[in-house]
């Protein structure tokens, strides 16, 4: 199966190692990516002395579990995950610990039930009609020049754009303007960009309150924007006969079941912040990834279609939108999203702290350590995975993969984290991009944009530094139908 742009989907390739940290430390600030060489591809664990501080990279699936599951108390989320996204989110749920972090789960995992799941779907339903609006708008501006190859377009740009109104959807129950959504998304990016530096800065011993002032600048737009929708929203459904039923109300009526208090205002600030960051960056970061993929391997994106319209021409004379019950008849489509999300996890690197002094496979891990695991480096570790930089959507598909590789799915394909602190979010994420995976194949031919790679930097979520550009051609409508 060879992709018409390289042999293998692009990755940053990693230096040869070398023992000069801080050389990595400056290619770090950068990208997270530019940390790791050639070894950490290889080794079960990598660690260093840097100013005091022992740095470890854990690649062993065993010693992965061990921080993430069975010593998950050992290893608490490190404090630079707290301050470097405090002045964003305050104290949500994703960077604090111990009986804080609890309370806070036990009432998001009421908010992700699978009720919830299919309370949001026409809401979900209706981003991805708007975007498939917006990208046949694109295609009619261009038709002159639409030929044949297609109508190059910023794929990465449109999957932001669809994910942050999915969220903003099922949260606060109305679209997301496209007015609004550039400024938006431009206080996220530079957030983002500033924080991936903070962190390394922060390694280097700069000053905690100097750099969290710095990122508070960058924060300030988005906290206001949210505050404002948090607030029309409340006002709008203060009429009990039109009370929405979306997130933010499953956040409101959620009540922690041993203390029976639920989120006050402020904390319900937070945990939208962080739910709008954590729900569109990744999902826009997969499925950029995913788009840009299918226009490389015409037969994966041939055997998804096929999937697709099976499924439409099956459910004939049914209502347009894919329903909750056939999104469980898109094996193939999951699997395509799994494969990518082991090649490009939107979160490439976890950090927890050593609360207690132990080991860590053939080491001692000192009080204090910094503990890094990282999906990038574990999903593509060579001793675990055959052909690890290749793309083969298979490995996730129960029919034709191995009872290794079934074994490896289950043990070191971590995107979404593992244990008590893994992603409430995984299967909103999946039935998200089912759905618009699904439309854009249905709809359209994606082909790739010759001379165009995305150049992939890691910060708070991988993302590309110039895009992911495309083409797209409109199927014929006798295609399209169900
Ligand atoms: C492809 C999409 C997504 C990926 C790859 C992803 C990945 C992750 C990862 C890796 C973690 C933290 C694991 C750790 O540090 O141990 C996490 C936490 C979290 N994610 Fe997601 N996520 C995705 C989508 C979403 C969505 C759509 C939502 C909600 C709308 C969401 C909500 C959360 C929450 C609330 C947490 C914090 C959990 C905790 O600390 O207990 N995520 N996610």
């Amino acid at each position: 199966m060879a992709c018409p742009l390289a042999p293998e989907p692009v990755y940053p390739r990693p230096d040869p190692h070398h023992n000069q940290f801080i050389r990595r430390l400056f290619k770090g600030l950068h990208s997270w990516l530019g940390l790791i060489t050639d070894v950490d591809y290889r080794i079960p664990i990598g660690s260093v002395q840097f100013l005091g501080l022992n740095l470890f990279l854990v690649n062993q699936p065993q010693a992965v579990k061990r921080v993430m599951v069975d010593a998950v108390e050992q290893f608490p989320k490190h404090p630079y995950t707290l301050w470097v996204l405090e002045p964003l989110i305050g104290r949500a749920i994703f960077s604090v610990n111990g009986s804080e972090w609890e309370r806070q789960r036990r009432m998001v995992d009421q908010a992700f039930q699978v009720a919830q799941l299919r309370r949001v779907l026409p809401q979900m339903q209706g981003a991805v009609a708007a975007m498939v609006e917006r990208l046949d708008a694109s295609l009619i501006a261009a038709r002159p020049a639409d030929s044949a190859g297609g109508v190059a377009l910023e794929i990465d740009q449109a999957m932001t754009l669809v994910t942050a109104d999915v969220i903003v959807r099922t949260i606060l129950s109305r679209p997301l303007q496209q007015a609004e959504a550039s400024g938006i998304f431009e206080a996220f990016a530079r957030y983002q960009r500033r924080a991936g530096q903070v962190l390394i800065l922060r390694l280097m011993r700069l000053p905690q309150r100097r750099l969290q002032a710095y990122l508070g600048r960058h924060a300030a737009t988005i906290r206001r924007w949210i505050d404002g929708a948090i607030e029309e929203r409340l006002r709008a459904a203060a009429v009990p006969a039109s009370v929405p039923q979306d997130l933010l109300q499953a956040l409101l009526e959620a009540r922690d079941p041993q203390s029976g208090t639920g989120f006050a205002r402020a904390e319900l600030l937070d945990q939208v912040c962080f739910l709008f960051l954590a729900g569109h960056e990744t999902s826009a970061s997969a499925l950029g990834m995913a788009a840009y993929l299918l226009s490389c391997y015409p037969e994966v994106q041939q055997r998804l279609r096929a999937e697709v319209q099976q499924l439409m021409g099956s459910r004939a004379g049914a209502p347009e939108g894919l329903s909750f019950d056939d999104l469980r008849q898109l094996p193939y489509a999951a699997a395509v999203f799994n494969e990518t999300l082991r090649l490009y996890p939107p979160v490439s690197f976890f950090i927890r702290e050593a609360c207690r002094e132990g080991d860590l496979v053939d080491r001692r891990c000192p009080l204090g350590s910094l503990v890094t695991i990282s999906p990038w480096v574990v999903q593509r570790q060579e001793q675990q995975w055959p052909q690890p930089h290749g793309f083969r959507p298979e490995r996730f598909l129960a029919e034709s993969c191995s009872a290794e590789e079934r074994q490896l799915a289950r043990d070191v394909w971590i995107p979404y984290g593992m244990g008590p602190r893994k992603c409430p979010g995984a299967a909103f994420a999946l039935q998200e991009a089912l759905l618009v995976l699904a439309e854009l194949v249905r709809r359209y031919e994606l082909l790739p944009e010759p001379g165009q790679t995305p150049d992939l930097v890691a910060r708070l979520t991988l993302r590309s530094r110039n895009g992911i550009r495309l083409r797209l051609r409109r199927l014929p409508e006798a295609e399209v139908a169900p």
